[in-house]
């Protein structure tokens, strides 16, 4: 810009002039710095990297994209800077109208000023800010609206501080929208009990469709207790007793409640996954919830089809027809399950041993059951008067010397021992089963003569109780069945508790001969 001068002769008045000449090139310099409009303003410009920076003599640079400087030149864009705020106004009219302002700010701590980007509210256009700091951050900010439309505030400032836009507006990644919020005014939530491992939505009382990412935040005072996702939503992670802060952006309200985090089902262990069953044998299926410490404890039992097999809520399947079903356990909130497959078998019309005779093995007189000795299954004589008898003179003499051996299992029909059996098949396999059990129809227990006295434990012979038992039942006319070192002879592994009545005499020559019963009758 040129200045014409004109002087006077007069020096005072040529020194008022120019004093007066200089204050307004003075002002009209200043205000040049602070308002103008491109073509007057810009000192210089340089295209890097197709970025074009707009110098002010005010000492700030802009750099705009050359889409931008274009229309600059143009002047539908005015760049005002007023103090250390940078206001841009698109004036055009043109719906997409694309800005990009880059603004350099030197100062240290910049983020402590305010910065307002000023954008005609009605023109939709797609801004685009980026702000450097001496920190390196840079954020960004665009949506494809009015500011008005997606500000949804009266105001059409943005304003940028500490924390970048976050302030007052949200960057949302996904639909590149700018969503304005105020602070919440308060914090409507109370203490929180909630379950491990369970993505909670924390309700604090505010409309979250206004108070945005940024605006208040969760804190929680062991971080590996949870996740907090986006900002209002926590994943417990580890069970305990806790204390999370919610205060807003600014601090401007805090509020501190206890957050109680509790262990829940995680899974289900059961003590068997397949069940095989005859139809009227019932089992039960032990269930444990881990981890122990869980507070949902009550477990559901049902079947997918109760025509084939029941359960009940202590997880006893009973198996009612032939089929195949499944039996599910689950916990409540939250649900964890567990299966069993089941498999239900017609009752087997020749069971597990082949006799074809309703005879009873009698070997001098003796009755004898075993594995190769069977009694008809109709064979139901009861617990034998002589033998109980016998038992009871030993359980008070056995009392008298301390020791308190009570009858556990006496006479068992055929039946019973059938259910017996097949429940420890379900659950041993037959082969194990068949170590300790009696197939129907060839228990000693079904004669009416056998008991299981004392304690039914392997270690029971090793116990006072146990020795006393066997070193003075036969004086009573019993003899321990299946002792230790006959197993394979007997067929049963050793019982301390399973004691046969012989009569006196007979028991005495058993127990002097140190013979289990088929040695000492030379029979299989
Ligand atoms: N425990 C014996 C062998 C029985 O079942 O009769
Ligand atoms: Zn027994």
């Amino acid at each position: 810009m040129k200045m014409k001068i004109k002087i006077n002769k007069k020096k005072n008045i040529i020194f008022v002039i120019i004093v007066i000449l200089i204050l307004c090139i003075s002002l009209i310099i200043v205000n040049f710095s602070r308002i103008g409009k491109i073509n007057d303003q810009l000192l210089s410009y340089i295209n890097e990297e197709n970025k074009t920076t707009i110098s002010f003599n005010s000492g700030k640079n802009i750099k705009i994209s050359d889409d931008v400087y274009k229309k600059l030149k143009e002047q539908e864009i005015d760049v005002i800077i007023y103090n250390d705020v940078y206001i841009a106004t698109v004036k055009s009219s043109d719906l997409q109208q694309y800005m990009d302002i880059d603004v350099n700010l030197k100062k240290n701590n910049i983020f402590n000023d305010s910065y307002n980007i000023n954008v005609d509210s009605n023109v939709k256009c797609d801004i685009k800010v980026n702000v450097k700091s001496t920190l390196g951050d840079v954020k960004y900010i665009s949506q494809y609206n009015t500011l008005n439309d997606a500000l949804n505030i009266v105001s059409n400032d943005i304003q940028v501080t500490e924390d970048g836009f976050s302030n007052l507006i949200q960057e949302d990644n996904i639909n590149n929208y700018v969503i304005a919020y105020v602070e919440p005014s308060e914090f409507n939530i109370e203490d929180i009990e909630v379950n491990n491992t369970t993505k909670t939505q924390i309700d604090i009382g505010i409309d979250k469709s206004k108070y945005t990412k940024g605006s208040f935040y969760l804190e929680c005072n062991d971080k590996e207790a949870i996740d907090i996702e986006d900002y209002s939503t926590i994943v417990a992670k580890k069970a305990g007793d806790y204390k999370l802060k919610l205060s807003t952006n600014s601090g401007s309200i805090t509020k501190e409640i206890n957050l109680k985090i509790q262990e829940v089902a995680e899974s289900i262990q059961l003590d068997k996954t397949d069940v095989e069953l005859q139809i009227g044998q019932t089992l039960k299926v032990e269930a444990t919830i881990l981890p122990q410490e869980a507070v949902n404890k009550e477990l559901n039992w049902t079947s997918t089809d109760n025509n084939i097999a029941t359960v009940d809520k202590d997880g006893n399947i009973t198996a009612v027809s032939e089929g195949n079903c499944q039996i599910n356990v689950s916990t409540n909130d939250p649900i964890v399950s567990a299966k069993i497959n089941v498999v239900i078998k017609a009752v087997s019309s020749n069971n597990y041993y082949n006799y074809n005779s309703e005879d009873i093995t009698y070997i001098n007189g003796i009755l004898l059951v075993n594995k190769n000795h069977p009694v008809p299954r109709d064979y139901a004589p009861g617990l034998q008067d002589d033998a109980y008898n016998a038992f009871l003179q030993l359980s008070a003499d056995a009392a008298s010397a301390g020791f308190d051996i009570q009858l556990l299992s006496g006479y068992r029909s055929y039946d019973t021992q059938d259910r017996l059996y097949n429940n420890y098949v379900a659950v041993y396999g037959q082969a194990e089963a068949d170590t300790f059990s009696a197939r129907p129809g060839t228990s000693e227990h079904q004669t009416g003569l056998a008991m299981d006295v004392g304690w039914i434990d392997d270690s029971y012979g090793d116990t006072p109780s146990g020795i006393w038992l066997a070193q003075n039942c036969y004086k009573y006319g019993f003899i321990i069945r299946y002792p230790k070192g006959k197993e394979n002879i007997t067929g049963y592994k050793y019982e301390p508790w399973h004691i046969r009545y012989l009569g006196k005499d007979v028991a005495q020559a058993v127990y002097n001969s140190g013979l289990c019963l088929e040695e000492y009758l030379g029979v299989n």
